[in-house]
């Protein structure tokens, strides 16, 4: 017998809950899990047993592949900060990225543990497109000139991560060959903390960056290619980094909001 149930979010996404509550997450065949991960880009854990050291979430995620390390080690704890260098540690929005953009490797995945979820209806959801699904519904000639761009992204070393770097718009999963789009929204320096700049290079004649800028916007945002996690205490979230772009609603000021992150190679 299976110990969890799988049920399918729209339009992409699944949950996964245990039957027990309390289920330890690692007596779940990971191959499973993995498999999951692969066929539905964001994957849900429910009701499996709160890891209460970060430790434990390290020793899991080690058993999903290498991690990268950072600065600041394996584990990154997503929560307000008193001070804060980077907009990531404030309750303001997170607009798309990928993970590992500026990290020698791009992360395979992430995987998530929800020490403390925001108080419902105040903000804070992680917001997740699937590029798969924006290239799929992209008219033809579009998608040609989508595939012809570059992007320069620059961006000041305020946290954990920062540099310049030059990424096709478009590109094949690492793994599954795929064609996924790369690209992190830009950062306006009079609302965020630590600005993100892009050059787009290969626009047709006459296009400007704002109006790109724009429309790839309307197109990542919506409702068809966009899941947006509500978190709930307890919650682990495992994703497919490469296929992807996420980001964070705003949240209340006050509210609390606590995330580990780990990310597997
Ligand atoms: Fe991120």
């Amino acid at each position: 017998m299976t110990a969890y149930t799988v049920t399918a979010l729209k339009p992409f996404g699944a949950v996964v809950e245990a039957h027990q509550e309390g289920t330890d997450l690692g007596s779940i065949d990971l191959e499973a899990v993995r498999a999951l991960v692969g066929e539905h880009r964001v994957v849900v854990l429910r009701r499996f047993r709160s890891w209460a050291h970060k430790d434990e979430l390290v020793a899991y995620a080690r058993r999903w592949g290498d991690l990268l390390s950072w600065n600041f080690g394996e584990v990154l704890d997503l929560e307000v900060h008193a001070d804060p260098k980077d907009y990531v540690f404030t309750p303001g929005p997170v607009p798309y990225h990928w993970d590992g953009a500026f990290a020698e490797k791009t992360p395979t995945h992430q995987i998530f543990q929800c020490v403390k979820a925001p108080a419902r209806g105040t903000g804070g959801r992680t917001t997740f497109c699937d590029t798969t699904m924006v290239l799929d519904a992209l008219p033809a000639e579009k998608r040609a000139q989508w595939e012809a761009l570059s992007v320069t992204y620059r961006k000041e070393k305020t946290a954990h991560y920062g540099g310049h770097i030059t990424a096709r718009l478009v590109q094949p999963h690492p793994h599954t060959g795929v064609p996924t789009i790369r690209y992190a929204e830009p950062l306006a320096p009079e609302e965020f903390l630590s600005p993100l700049f892009l050059d787009v290079d290969g626009l047709p004649e006459g296009t400007d960056a704002e109006a790109f800028f724009a429309d790839i916007k309307e197109r990542l945002y919506s409702p068809d290619v966009m899941y947006e996690h509500a978190w709930e205490d307890g919650d682990f979230v495992i994703t497919d980094n490469h296929a992807l772009v996420h980001g964070r609603t705003a949240f209340t000021q006050g509210s609390p909001r606590h995330l580990r992150r780990v990310h597997v190679l």
